[in-house]
Order: C-alpha cells, then structure tokens, then sequence
C-alpha cells in the first residue's frame, strides 16, 4: 500500500464541512444565496492590467525564472518607495511570487529547520490558516496564540514565555487582519520588531490587505525595519490591491540575506510567476488610481453593512480596515448563527474557521455589490424579525 504524508488532513474534520455541504446544496438546488463568505470581491480587474497579460502571450512560452524579470522588481520597489517611503534594492530584496499565499506556505521550508530546536512557528489565531498549514508541512510545529478583542487582536510577542521564544524560528503578523479587519500602527511593529530581532525570530509581515484601508494608510513593517531590512520580510499581494485573486501575484520583500535564500529554495518550488502575469502586475503596481477607487467601492459596502448591523442591534470588533466585518453573534455559537443564516439565503463564515480565538464571531466578507450587500442586510433583518436567529 502507499503510503500517505500524515501532515495531509492532519487538522482533521473540518468544522465546517457540514455547513460547506449545506450551501453547495443549497447552490446546486437553485436557491439564491448571497455569499459573503469568501474574500474575492467581485469587482473587475482594471482593463489596463488585463490589456497588458493578453499583449504579453507570445507565440512561444518559455519558463520563468525563480528571480523574476527585473521590470517586476523594479515595479515593487517603487511602489514601497511611493507607498510607504522605504528605499528597497530591486536587485537584492525583492521576489515576484504566484500570488502571498504560496509564498506564505513555503516560507518555513527555508527558514525552519525541522531536526533543530527552534521549530516552532508563532501565528494568531484567528488568523490566516496557511501560517500553520505551511509549518506543518515543512516539519514545525504552529503554536496559534489566541488573540482577543481587549488586544484589539494584536499578536503582542513581548507576552509570550521566553521557553516559547526560545524555540521558535518564525513569527507572523498580519495587519490590516483577516478575520477580524484589526489594523496596527508603527509603534506596534516597531516593538514586534525589536521583539523578534533580540530572540534572533525571523518577523514576517503579511500585508495582503495593507491597502484595503479606510480612516488612514496600513503602515508596513518595512517602514520600521531600517537600513537593510534586518531579520524581516514583508508578503505583498496584489489580490486585493488590483481585484488579481485569478492572476496569482504577489511579492516578498525585505532582508537581502534571508531574499537570497528564498531564492534558493523557490528554483525548487516550481512556483515563479509566469512572465504574462508579471506584465499584469507591472501595470497594477505602478497604478495607485484604480486602487483608490476599489476602496472607495469598499467603503460604500461596509458603511452598508455596518448600518444594517447596528440597525440589527449587532455589535461588531476590528473591522477598521480590510472588506471584513468581524461579528459578536448573540448567543455565542458562531456555527448555529452562521447556520440559521443560511435559511435566509446570506453564507456567512464562522470565526471557527479562523483557529480557536474565533469561536463566538462570523465574518462578513463584502463580496457583492453595494446592492447585493444591502439586499444581504435586508434578509438578514427580515430573519431577525421573524425569530429565525439566535439571540
Ligand atoms: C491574510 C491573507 N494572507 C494571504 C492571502 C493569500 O492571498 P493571495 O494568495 O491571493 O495573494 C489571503 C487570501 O485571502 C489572506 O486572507
């Protein structure tokens, strides 16, 4: 018999299956379900950007290279430089990727040594679930700290033991954060920082939503890391930025030493972006225009949302940046909440599915249009109304 990597399926039965096949059946039934529980807005893709994949498919295709074309590193590094006022080295400290989420599970196959003492890998939880998938995979073990809503969400390195410091490798942070839509400010990084470089912790940030901001710009780990980037490495995306979820693109940026050997493991991994979609991302990286009027469209959504839940009498956490609404369910069972929901026709996400610290939240994410979000908020009342909710 073959045998099979115990890692696969080792985060054992879903908590959600069961609500998961619920909605497929409900889908494949024909009933019309507003889904708001999957991050992929359905905004389009600037045309520009579509324009220059579809100019960039020639008559022949050639592999990519792990490094990636320079005219896409270069892209990257300007927008730091205009975005956040980092100067970064396109030439030493930055790597196009097939999007943040392969990059994130690959990272600890570099970084983590799993026959050494420091195998662990620090994630909060709720969090983003390939932080720990990804270490698992590459022979660590993920130790999930449980944010709260008194920390504002906040992974606080400083709280953490010195035994588990001790033995970890590789710390994640995330802000703005999905589930919750928490946001940090510099003084925050600064002190994750200082943190993780006097424990010798490599500190990645990963800032897939860094500008899906509303009241003020996400600050990005790189505007505290100094000269060089030390210890640290920034996970861009432009899924978010640019409405690219299908296009797979994004970039790590940071430490030329620790870029250097990304680059080693990534000729492995089989992962570079294809030329084509680096002309794309090119275009979408030097366009900030299309990117304001995506927030703007964001805005417009949760402003919609966040009435109709004050409307409900909800109260909700986070929620400061990002397309995530993170929800207080009455009653405290995220997964009964999530359920009665779907009787009227609204797919939500129970905060379960974040890791432990979500356990009593659902997330809205602000998928639909202005309309769709309202008619959403609509049907989520009228259930309320009529006694179908947990309360
Ligand atoms: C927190 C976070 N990081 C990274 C990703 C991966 O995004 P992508 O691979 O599309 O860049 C996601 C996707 O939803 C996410 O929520």
């Amino acid at each position: 018999m073959v045998t099979t990597n115990p890692t696969v399926g080792r985060g054992g039965p879903n908590p959600l299956a069961a609500l998961r096949e619920e909605v497929a059946r409900r889908r494949a039934a024909g009933r019309p379900l507003i889904d708001l529980s999957i991050g992929d807005p359905d905004e389009p893709t600037p045309p520009a950007v579509r324009e220059a994949l579809q100019g960039a498919v020639g008559p022949v295709s050639s592999y990519p290279t792990g490094l990636g074309q320079l005219a896409t590193r270069r892209a990257v590094a300007a927008f730091v430089e205009r975005r956040h006022g980092v100067e970064v080295d396109a030439t030493t400290q930055v790597l196009p990727t097939s999007g943040s989420k392969e990059a994130i599970f690959h990272l600890p196959f570099a970084f983590l040594d799993p026959a050494g003492p420091r195998r662990t890998v620090v994630w909060g939880s709720p969090g983003y679930p390939t932080y720990a998938r990804g270490t698992r995979y590459a022979g660590g073990e993920a130790h999930g700290v449980v944010l709260t809503e008194a920390d504002g969400w906040r992974l606080d390195l400083a709280s953490l033991d010195a035994e588990l410091l001790a033995r970890t490798c590789i710390a994640w942070i995330g802000y703005p954060h999905n589930p919750t839509g928490a946001t940090v400010d510099l003084g925050y990084l600064r002190e994750q920082l200082e943190v993780a470089r006097a424990n010798d912790i490599l500190l990645c940030s990963d800032e897939c939503y860094q500008e899906v901001w509303f009241d003020e710009p996400a600050p990005s780990l790189l505007e505290v890391a100094g000269e060089g980037a030390k210890g640290m490495l920034a996970v861009l995306s432009l899924s978010k930025r640019s409405g690219m979820t299908g296009y797979r693109s994004g970039a790590i940026v940071g430490d030329a030493a620790l870029i250097a050997s990304l680059r080693t493991l990534r000729e492995d991994t089989g992962t570079a972006s294809p030329d084509f979609v680096q002309a794309a991302a090119q275009v979408a990286w030097a366009d900030d225009v299309h990117v304001a009027e995506r927030r703007a469209i964001f805005a417009a959504k949760r402003e919609v949302a966040l009435e109709g839940l004050a409307a409900l009498g909800l109260t909700w956490s986070g929620s400061r940046a990002t397309f995530y609404v993170w929800v207080r369910v009455p009653g405290g069972d995220d997964l009964a909440y999530a359920t009665a929901l779907l009787d009227a026709d609204v797919v939500v996400t129970p905060g379960r599915a974040f890791g432990a610290g979500g356990e009593g939240w659902i997330r809205l994410a602000l998928v639909p249009d202005v309309s769709g979000c309202r008619e959403a908020m609509q049907r989520w009342t009228a259930a309320q109304q009529q006694g179908l909710l947990p309360a």
